[in-house]
C-alpha cells in the first residue's frame, strides 16, 4: 500500500483529528446515541486531555457536519468567513483546513457561566476540565499558529461587538458564516441581525444546533427578513440550517438537496418511528437470549403458517 500523493484529498476529520493529536488532544466524537441512553450530544466533539474531558464552552461540529462542510467546499469557494460560536475550535479550525485560502476570524465571549453545582453533579463533561475562562480562545490561535492557517479569535460578545470586530478584523466582508453562539431563538435573531450591512451580499449562512435546540423559529425569522433562500439540512447530526442567496449556483444547491429530506417523507418518517424502534428491537433481539428464542420460535411459527397457506 503507498501513501495518498495529495495530502489536500486526505479527508478533513482525519486532518483536524490529527492537528489536535499532535497538540495532545484526544477527542470524543460521533458515538451512536443509540449506544449511549439516547443521549443525542454523544454525536458531537468534545476535547479531552489526559484522559478528562475538558470545558471549553460547548461541543464542537459532529462527523456529519464537517462532511457537509467537505461537500460545500466542492461547490464553493469563499475568501472570508466569520465564525460566531468558537469554543475549542474545532469547528473553526476545520473551516480553515477545508478553506485555506479564505480568512477566518472568530468570535466567542468565552465561558461566562460560573461552576454550577448541579452541573457538577449530573454532567461529568462540564467542569472536570478546569479550564480557565478564555481557553478555547487561546488554544485555537496557538493551534492556528503552530499549523500555520489563517485564522484568529477574538474574545468578544455577539451581536454587540460585531460592528467593531468584523470591519477591523476581517479584511474582506464575509462571504460564509457559521452562527453557532448562544442557543436561543432571540439570539439566533439578534446575531443574524447583527450581520446585516456587514458581509457580503453574496453571504452563505450556516446555522448550527437549529432543530437540536429549537430554534427553528428564530431560523424562519432570519428567512423571512432576509430575501434569502432557506433549508433545514435534516440530514446533519443537530439539524444545521442554511440561508443562501437566490442566484446560488446549481452546485451549491445539489449539497443542499443532498443534506435535506423532503417534508412529506419527513413527517412520514417521524409518524412511523416509534413503530419501527420497536421491530427493530426485536429484529436484534440475540437469538440465545429468552426473548431471542421467542422470536425465533414466533419466526419458525410464521414460515410453517406460511408454508401451509402456499401448499
Ligand atoms: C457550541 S459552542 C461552539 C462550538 C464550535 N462552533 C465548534 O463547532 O467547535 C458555543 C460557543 O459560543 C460561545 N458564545 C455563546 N454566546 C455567545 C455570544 N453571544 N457571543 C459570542 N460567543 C458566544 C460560547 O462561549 C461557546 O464557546
Amino acid at each position: 500500500m503507498t501513501s495518498p500523493l495529495d495530502p489536500s484529498a486526505e479527508p478533513v476529520f482525519l486532518r483536524l483529528r490529527r492537528l489536535y493529536a499532535q497538540a495532545g488532544f484526544d477527542i470524543r466524537i460521533n458515538l451512536n446515541p443509540a449506544f449511549f441512553s439516547g443521549w443525542g450530544d454523544s454525536l458531537f466533539c468534545m476535547l479531552y486531555k489526559d484522559g478528562q474531558p475538558l470545558a471549553t464552552g460547548g461541543g464542537g461540529i459532529s462527523i456529519s457536519e464537517l462532511y457537509f462542510f467537505e461537500c460545500l467546499r466542492s461547490a464553493a469557494s469563499f475568501s472570508s468567513i466569520f465564525v460566531i460560536g468558537n469554543s475549542g475550535g474545532w469547528g473553526t479550525l476545520g473551516l480553515s483546513l477545508l478553506w485555506p485560502d479564505a480568512e477566518v476570524i472568530a468570535i466567542d465571549c468565552g465561558m461566562l457561566e460560573p461552576p454550577n453545582k448541579l452541573y457538577e453533579a449530573i454532567d461529568f463533561d462540564r467542569h472536570r476540565g478546569q479550564t480557565g475562562n478564555d481557553f478555547g480562545i487561546e488554544l485555537t490561535n496557538d493551534l492556528a499558529r503552530r499549523n500555520s492557517l489563517n485564522v484568529r479569535v477574538i474574545n468578544g460578545m455577539s451581536p454587540d461587538d460585531l460592528q467593531q470586530t468584523i470591519p477591523s478584523a476581517c479584511s474582506r466582508p464575509p462571504d460564509l458564516v457559521f452562527i453557532d453562539g448562544g442557543h436561543s431563538n432571540d439570539q439566533l435573531i439578534r446575531d443574524f441581525q447583527g450581520l446585516q450591512g456587514l458581509v457580503s451580499p453574496a453571504c452563505v449562512y450556516v446555522l448550527h444546533d437549529v432543530v437540536n435546540w429549537r430554534m427553528e423559529k428564530g431560523f424562519q425569522e432570519c428567512a423571512r427578513v432576509s430575501a434569502l433562500e432557506s433549508r433545514i439540512l435534516w440530514r446533519t447530526s443537530s439539524g444545521m440550517a442554511i440561508l443562501f442567496p437566490a442566484d446560488a449556483p446549481p452546485a451549491l444547491r445539489e449539497v443542499v438537496t443532498a443534506f435535506t429530506e423532503d417534508d412529506v417523507q419527513l413527517a412520514e418518517f417521524r409518524r412511523r418511528a416509534p413503530r419501527r424502534k420497536m421491530a427493530s428491537i426485536i429484529e436484534k433481539l440475540p437469538e440465545e437470549s429468552l426473548l431471542g428464542k421467542v422470536k425465533t420460535g414466533i419466526k419458525w411459527a410464521n414460515r410453517q403458517m406460511r408454508f401451509r397457506r402456499d401448499s
